[in-house]
């Protein structure tokens, strides 16, 4: 290890990891480059798009904006990890054309399903404001979210 880098432990999609990052490396690009989880993708790089969406200790974050020394001792969740039964929904409603948005909507998606009681107080276009889509329109995702939840509250 250099000066540079620093040694930090961690758990991804449920396993432990140790690595060494650098002090401004970005969650972002250590899935992608040094751990080869590629399903987070890089859009505005700016914390506006939601294409690389993941979940920290069971929140949904921009993994451009999160250092990755942050994460250490923490549970990181990405798009590899969740079923591709959650895609199916997405699909039926038209909510996944180019499929630049589709794994930080999934993400987001994913959490909403697992938070279904905030719908009480939120819509769902309010809790995926975060996550741009320039082909959808936004209704095909509203609507296969919609379809997410309805199937996981039919199934518990
Ligand atoms: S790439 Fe992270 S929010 Fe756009
Ligand atoms: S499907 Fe193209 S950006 Fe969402």
């Amino acid at each position: 290890m250099s000066h540079d880098t620093m040694h930090i432990a961690f758990t991804l999609n449920g396993k432990a990891v140790e690595i060494d990052v650098l002090p401004h490396e970005r969650l972002l690009d250590t899935l992608r480059y040094t751990l080869g989880l590629t399903g987070a993708k890089e859009g505005c790089g700016e914390g506006e798009c939601g294409a690389c969406t993941v979940h920290l200790d069971g929140l949904p974050v921009n993994s451009c904006l999160v250092p990755t020394f942050q994460v250490r001792g923490r549970d990181v969740r990405t798009v590899e990890h969740l079923s591709p039964a959650l895609l199916a929904p997405l699909h039926e409603c038209g909510a996944t054309q180019c499929g630049a948005c589709t794994p930080g909507v999934v993400m987001a998606a994913a959490w909403i399903r697992d938070n279904s009681h905030l719908l009480s107080r939120f819509s769902i276009r309010e809790l995926m404001a975060g996550n741009l889509c320039r082909c959808t329109g936004y209704d095909g995702i509203v609507h296969g979210v919609e379809r997410l939840v309805a199937s996981e509250q039919g199934a518990a």
